[in-house]
């Protein structure tokens, strides 16, 4: 049974607004473009030849590959693989050796306003000491080392140092809770932890290392922690506890480290790192990446749909490094591609709303790269902000985490980009690792709200119930027909749930979870997930984990999720639940709420917090006992309740309606 057909959500073709204006690119655009129509025909004709061009065209082997695709074991890929390489030497070395040392590999911009500049060679040195740092600690080849760090330039040293010695890393966003971050840690059994005293975040110094001592230290009943070392970068200053023996303050330990490492060469198919995600199930997946594949196809897709020019353009993508966008567009692809780009710590509104503004202004960013909730935020906040800066640098906009209504689309381009740059609407995923559809700048005659066509190179349609590709003007479920470089090759220790989750709905071909409708012209338009995964500010949350937490707490009989639209951020969280009964009646504690979104944060982090907690006496269940999210969404969006004639109990939907607006 697939999961996603629990939640009754199917994608809604109605609800997609039509823009017909088009924008074709400028001449001025397309002439120095990277891209060229033709790539699509190259592609097509062999598209493993299309890929094995691009990975040795885009990568150094260390050994040269001679087999491209291996596909005997689908769903597990294998890419390039007698070939070896090292992802570090690739992002950093062969720059310094090539004689781009000197090129700035990062502006840094720090929340309180301090900045730092490294250059390729800096970088070469810095990732070359956390390398010997991590080995003289016995980390070695295939190991597994978590980072949990703010946006600072150590973030991107210390996955550069993992990737150096063969240890595949393990990111872990800095929102994320203590309670999160075990779990993670024990799921990748990780030798190593590398975090800060704290981020700045708001105005404030926000600490880290407290969450780590927690998630590492010994509890009743667990098993004991794989941890053996906890590095600590020293960034606000701000007061830890300190474990002796256990603790390392990264300053100390890079400042007696030697400035050389030799790179550990590694097989194509070698692990580069383990990132998790939310999937319909309460526990989070350790999706798996490994190296050669991953790199070609994200040096590729930011070469040519961000249409790079290395010695020229300054790029910044805004999102944070504990997501796969800040894996494959801060870290791997421009380091490949010897970009110079920006990297801020910070919130858009520290210290005020033109923080972002003053960004692009000072270091004349030329690529920008974020997500619909954030220019949703911006729209909100005003065009006069953004206004009173000179944007003119600008010259490439792109988007990201959701689908970008045509509205949000519209004014990224009029106020951000002044009415000149094209805008790529990139789709993918953490499973995906890099870019799959997307708009080719300079090619692509672009929609505004539509992702468009499949890169050169992947193989992506939509389909119905039955596999069967959908003629132009119809709607169903996005899938990738034919395996790509940068895909997972698994879920962490965990074959069958991968099997299960993607290749299981339709026989042999990668089911991605999204509804997605193909126009008149076969542009694809992407309508959301249809299954029980969330996407709240471009952040993949599932419902089936926040339900799992709140019913951990004891006041909590059932909980319901769902993901209800939301102006800003795309969707938000909104929780129904019963309360035990010794708690239910009358005597609701007054601040239920509250304490349930506290009760969340904790356990998940505060970035699941869900906006909404209605306690109700019932849940829609149908007979087989399966709550019936799509009637709770309708009543989360103020809509007429929609067809309840399943539910094993049809009075229910009329008891959580006069719940709700009954008076307290
Ligand atoms: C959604 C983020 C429409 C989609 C890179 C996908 C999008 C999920 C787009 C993956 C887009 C991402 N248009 N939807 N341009 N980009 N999505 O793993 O539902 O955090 O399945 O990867 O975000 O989220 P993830």
């Amino acid at each position: 049974m697939p999961e996603e057909a629990a939640s009754g959500n199917t994608p809604d073709l109605e609800s997609l607004h039509h823009e017909t204006q088009t924008f074709p690119p400028s001449k001025e655009f397309a002439a120095q473009a990277n891209a060229t129509a033709d790539m699509y025909d190259q592609a097509a004709a062999d598209p493993v030849e299309f890929w094995a061009a691009q990975a040795r065209d885009l990568v150094t082997w260390k050994t040269p590959f001679t087999e491209t695709l291996d596909w005997s074991g689908a769903p597990v890929a294998r890419w390039f693989a007698d070939g070896t390489l090292n992802a570090a030497y690739n992002a950093v070395d062969r720059h310094v050796a090539e004689g781009r040392g000197d090129r700035v590999a990062i502006h840094f911009e720090g929340e309180p306003g301090d900045t730092r500049t490294l250059t390729y060679a800096d970088l070469q040195r810095e990732t070359s000491r956390a390398a010997n740092v991590l080995a003289s600690l016995g980390v070695e080849s295939g190991d597994r080392v978590v980072i949990y760090l703010p946006m600072i330039v150590e973030a991107v040293v210390a996955m550069l140092a993992c990737a150096r010695v063969g240890a595949p890393h393990s990111v872990v966003f800095g929102g994320f809770s203590a309670d999160a971050l075990r779990s993670r840690i024990a799921d990748a059994e990780a030798k190593v932890v590398i975090t800060a005293d704290g981020g700045y975040r708001r105005g404030s110094a926000s600490a880290l290392k407290p969450a780590v001592d927690e998630a590492v230290a010994a509890r009743e009943g667990a098993e004991a922690t794989s941890v053996e070392h906890v590095l600590v970068v020293q960034r606000t200053g701000q007061d830890v506890a300190w474990t002796e023996g256990r603790d390392i303050w990264w300053h100390e330990a890079l400042e007696a480290a030697d400035v050389l490492h030799t790179p550990v060469w590694v097989e194509a198919e070698h692990p580069l790192f383990i990132l998790y995600t939310s999937g319909t199930t309460g526990k989070p997946k350790g999706i798996l990446h490994t190296t050669g594949g991953y790199l070609t196809q994200t040096a590729f897709t930011h070469k040519f749909v961000f249409d790079l020019k290395p010695e020229t353009d300054v790029y910044w993508c805004t999102a944070d490094v504990g997501w796969v966008t800040g894996h494959s567009y801060v870290v791997y692809g421009p380091l490949l591609n010897g970009a110079t780009q920006v990297i801020y710590e910070g919130t858009p509104d520290s210290p005020d709303k033109g923080r972002w503004w003053e960004i692009v202004e000072k270091y004349k960013v030329t690529i920008l790269y974020t997500a619909p909730t954030a220019i949703r935020t911006c729209m909100k906040w005003g065009e006069d902000i953004p206004n009173r800066f000179d944007l003119t640098s600008l010259r490439l906009l792109g988007s990201v985490g959701e689908p970008i209504n045509p509205e949000a689309w519209l004014w990224y381009r009029r106020v951000i980009g002044a009415d000149r740059t094209p805008i790529v609407d990139t789709w993918w995923q953490t499973e995906t690792g890099a870019i799959m559809i997307s708009p080719l700048p300079g090619v692509t005659v672009a929609k505004p709200g539509s992702a468009q066509t499949p890169l050169p190179g992947i193989m992506a349609d939509v389909v119905d119930d039955d596999a069967r590709s959908v003629a132009n003007g119809g709607g169903g479920y996005l899938v990738l027909s034919q395996p790509w470089p940068a895909m997972l090759r698994g879920i962490w220790g965990d074959l069958e749930r991968f099997k299960d989750t993607y290749w299981s709905r339709f026989r042999g071909i990668y089911f991605a979870g999204d509804g997605a409708k193909k126009d008149a012209d076969g542009d694809i338009w992407f309508l959301g997930r249809v299954d029980d995964v969330m996407n709240v500010s471009g952040h993949r949350l599932s419902t089936t984990e926040i339900e799992s937490a709140l019913v951990s707490h004891p006041m909590v009989a059932e909980a319901a999720v769902v993901g209800a639209a939301d102006e800003t951020t795309g969707q938000a969280v909104v929780a129904f639940v019963i309360l035990r009964s010794e708690f239910a009646d009358g005597a609701v504690h007054e601040d239920v709420q509250e304490l349930l979104r506290n009760h969340v944060a904790k356990q998940i982090g505060p970035i699941a917090k869900p906006r909404t907690i209605l306690v109700v006496a019932e849940l829609p269940k149908t007979r087989s006992g399966k709550i019936m999210r799509r009637l709770l969404r309708d009543v989360a969006e103020h809509r007429a309740v929609g067809d309840a004639t399943t539910l094993a109990d049809a009075s229910v939907m009329d008891l959580i309606a006069t719940g709700l607006t009954r008076p307290t």
